[in-house]
């Protein structure tokens, strides 16, 4: 569907029809933008699961974005899945991933004649036919009975949604503002309960403002802060720009006409407008600190009788600011539409979560002064979607590791040092290793600049060092002695040995960084290069948990999200030294086929995501070619089904848009990339406050996966690494490519 086209068409009838005047707009064309697809992703009817992915309108890392509520959500279901027949609201979410639910969400609800507000009574129906969606405005014509339709039109700013809601004539229509619903706990549909929040009507401000307390990741809070993180709220005030005729309160279905306030699970709130008022705007501010940070939030960035057109060209250029750095040739309709939505999913996560220049912290319960930003997922990210940022996004990273900097200080009373995996306001989830530690030396060994390094330095260091608390699980006993994490003492214990072996290698590479005494670097660095080997078997061939006795723990335990056959792949920092354990390049490129023929590959989650680079970095190039143009077609398309693994916060689509680029961070710290193939005729790249854009020419590259030679800047490239500085100024980066395998980069 042309959305673009359809939407230009839909906004000057609008325009039209609505009383006032409105200026018109220049919007901005973007072929990047016209090209996203906000649906890839969302069909999850398919063996290897879904994206998760929802057709939200919002900026690039917003704090709240808005969708159409098909459903409730929670832990494993989205709030909008295409193969709904009914639309139950506009939600305000925070779920940046399908699997930890939702936290403070606000639905806007419209209506016509009586008020209806639990979920299962409110669903207006809807033909997907008239919905328009794009990244930055979404239109849909609700059915409300009787032959009567309302127009309802979607548009967001970070901190504000904007909604439009065109009503029949001389019908009493309504807007509803549910404030506090039923919350699934965990993805047990049948195990619900009660958030508690508040509502308040104020008629005279055209006002209906609240808070709420659902926070559905709160079981898997850890004890030592779960007193603060109690007090958790978010906040919101709805802002009409028509006066209300009536209002009310309801409460668990019981309605209280002429109330202002209430209390309580299940509360939501209404205002009734007058017969003539036929359209109504409603902006939606949405705070983590108060309901006047909420109104604040409005005034800063949608204030009053700004139309809704132009809040969503605002958001239209804030993408197209973004998307159309890169210019794609040789890529067909759908390439582009791969490629754009995968960009667009890059540029969701990590979202801001500062308002008015404070932040609220949920790991003390405190209001700090400066910005903050959540949703970091990091034992996902740290792969390829942390470098993509590093790339699209460097005005953005230095702010988003001081942010990493202030919870580690909020929570010095705990035992977390940097969190591991931050997904939610308060929510440290300590997934295996400690990848804050490669976001940060990633970031200090590719030249980022703007944080306080010392503070970086000694909150990393404590990850890594036994300081009293122990962040990562076993590090101060069987690790510190003998190299491996005990599997009968902790769980997933062989993906955290190899997990920290990495992240001592991030932390060696970062004390190099800072110029830190030579013994800190080399003692990192060793046991880095020596705690993964000690889960080697050598009968076997794989890597294998131990016991805290150094006995086998057998083949299957101890991992995360994966099994032997990726697991034994996962020494990205030193793959000379696994390539020698599994007996040499000829060995190990059998075992990458081993692992490729047997079905072992499994692209829709993470640990298997480097691993069709290995083969580049064992002289058989021509292999990882194949092999990512293969993982590319089976796992990405331009369809709801064409994302096969949980997006993880950017993570899915960060692979795809360096292998279309032809190259990988194989080994995220070391500022290297391993060259695959990459996908299109030319790619060029205009680079964030770079004079210099880098290109990447690949003539006949659609049809020709090999690599028959490589050259930047006119110097030829032998082997199948570059380095950062290579190309990260800018640079002519030309492949010639070759329909038949080649032996370049042997
Ligand atoms: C949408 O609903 C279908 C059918 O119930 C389900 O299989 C799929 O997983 C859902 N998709 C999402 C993204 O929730
Ligand atoms: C639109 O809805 C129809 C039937 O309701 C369905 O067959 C079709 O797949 C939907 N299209 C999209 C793009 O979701
Ligand atoms: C539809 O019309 C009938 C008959 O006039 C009326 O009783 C009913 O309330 C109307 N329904 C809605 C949703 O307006
Ligand atoms: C509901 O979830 C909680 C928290 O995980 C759990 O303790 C409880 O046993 C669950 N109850 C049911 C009925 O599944
Ligand atoms: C809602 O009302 C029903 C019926 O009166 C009652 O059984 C239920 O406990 C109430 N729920 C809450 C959360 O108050
Ligand atoms: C490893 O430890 C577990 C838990 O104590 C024990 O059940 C198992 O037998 C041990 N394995 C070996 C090979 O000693
Ligand atoms: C595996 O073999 C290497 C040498 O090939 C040897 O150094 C090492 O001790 C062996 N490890 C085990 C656990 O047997
Ligand atoms: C294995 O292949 C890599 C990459 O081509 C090469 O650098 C290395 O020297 C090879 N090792 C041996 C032992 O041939
Ligand atoms: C699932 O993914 C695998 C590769 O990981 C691919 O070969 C297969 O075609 C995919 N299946 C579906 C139904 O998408
Ligand atoms: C690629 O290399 C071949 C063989 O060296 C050469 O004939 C051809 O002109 C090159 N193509 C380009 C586009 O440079």
């Amino acid at each position: 569907m042309s959305g673009f086209l359809t939407w230009i068409l839909i906004a000057s009838a609008s325009i039209a029809s609505a009383s006032k005047s409105p200026p018109t707009f220049s919007i901005p064309p973007s072929d990047a933008v016209d090209h996203v697809r906000p649906l890839i992703g969302n069909g999850g009817d398919t063996p290897n699961g879904s994206g998760g992915m929802i057709p939200s309108t919002a900026p690039p890392f917003a704090m709240t974005r808005w969708v159409a509520q098909t459903h409730e959500n929670y832990v494993s279901v989205t709030p909008y899945n295409l193969t709904a027949s009914t639309i139950h609201g506009f939600q305000g979410t925070h779920q940046p991933a399908i699997w930890m639910g939702e936290s403070a969400p606000v639905v806007v609800v419209p209506g016509i004649g009586q008020v209806k507000s639990a979920f299962a009574d409110r669903g207006l129906g809807f033909s997907n036919a008239s919905e328009v969606i794009t990244p930055s405005y979404y239109r849909v014509d609700l059915d409300a009975g009787n032959g009567s339709t309302i127009l309802a039109e979607q548009s967001a700013t970070s901190r504000v949604g904007h909604l439009r809601f065109a009503f029949p004539k001389e019908q009493s229509a309504y807007v509803l503002l549910e404030a506090t619903r039923p919350s699934v706990i965990t993805s047990t549909p049948t195990n619900i309960t009660y958030p508690s929040g508040s509502i308040a009507i104020d008629p005279a401000r055209r006002e209906i403002t609240g808070s709420n307390s659902e926070r559905q990741d709160w079981i898997i809070t850890p004890t030592s802060i779960a007193t603060n993180t109690r007090h958790f709220r978010g906040y919101f005030c709805a802002r009409f720009d028509a006066p209300f005729a009536s209002y009310g309160v309801v409460q668990n279905g019981s309605e209280s006409a002429g109330a202002t306030t209430g209390n309580g699970a299940l509360l939501s709130a209404y205002a009734r407008f007058g017969a003539g008022t036929t359209t109504v705007n409603v902006r939606i501010g949405v705070s983590f600190i108060s309901v006047d940070q909420a109104r604040r939030n409005i005034d800063a960035e949608i204030a009053d009788g700004v139309a809704l057109e132009e809040t969503a060209r605002q958001t239209r250029a804030a993408w197209a600011e973004k998307l159309d750095r890169i210019t794609l040739e040789g890529a067909s309709e759908a390439d582009k539409e791969v490629f754009y939505t995968a960009f667009f999913h890059t540029l969701q996560y990590p979202y801001e979560q500062d308002e008015g220049g404070h932040y609220y912290s949920g790991y003390d319960n405190q209001v700090h002064e400066g910005k903050s930003y959540t949703g970091y997922s990091n034992w996902d990210t740290f792969r390829a979607e942390w470098a993509w940022l590093i790339f699209f996004a460097p005005e953005r990273v230095p702010a988003m590791i001081t942010s990493m900097l202030q919870d580690y200080q909020e929570k010095r009373i705990s035992w977390y040092g940097i969190h591991a995996c931050r997904r939610r306001v308060a929510e440290p989830l300590p997934q295996v290793g400690t990848h804050a530690d490669s976001l940060i030396a990633e970031a200090v060994v590719k030249g980022i600049k703007g944080f306080d390094m010392d503070l970086a330095w000694e909150a990393a260091c404590k990850d890594g060092t036994n300081v009293g608390y122990e962040v990562r699980a076993g590090l101060s006993s069987v690790y510190a002695e003998k190299g491996w994490v005990a599997d009968d003492v902790h769980s997933e214990s062989a993906s955290r040995t190899l997990d920290y072996a990495y992240d001592d290698y991030a932390l060696s590479r970062l004390a190099d960084a800072l110029g830190k005494p030579a013994h800190i670097v080399s003692g990192l660095q060793n046991r880095a290069m020596t705690a993964p080997f000690t889960l080697y078997n050598n009968e076997t061939g794989f890597m294998e948990a131990r016991n805290a006795s150094g006995a086998w723990a057998g083949p299957d335990n101890g991992w995360t999200e994966g099994d032997k056959w990726a697991y034994t792949f996962d020494v990205v920092h030193d793959i000379p030294g696994l390539v020698q354990h599994r007996g040499g390049n000829a060995s190990f490129v059998a075992s990458l086929d081993a692992h490729f023929d047997g079905g072992h590959n499994d692209h829709s989650n993470e640990p298997s995501h480097h691993i069709p680079y290995l083969y580049a970095l064992a002289g058989a190039a021509s292999k990882t070619q194949e092999r990512v143009r293969e993982i590319a077609a089976a796992n990405y398309n331009s369809t709801p089904t064409g994302l096969s693994g949980n997006e993880d916060c950017g993570q899915m689509s960060a692979w795809y848009l360096f292998s279309a680029l032809g190259f990988y961070p194989v080994n995220p710290a070391s500022g290297e990339y391993v060259v695959g193939s990459p996908f299109f005729d030319k790619v060029t790249i205009r680079l964030p406050g770079r004079a210099t854009a880098l290109t990447i020419t690949a003539a006949g590259a659609p049809l020709a996966n090999y690599v028959r030679s490589l050259t930047i800047d006119g110097r030829a490239v032998g082997s199948a690494v570059i380095r950062h500085e290579q190309i990260a100024e800018g640079a002519e980066v030309l492949f010639n490519m070759s329909d038949v395998q080649e032996t370049w980069g042997k």
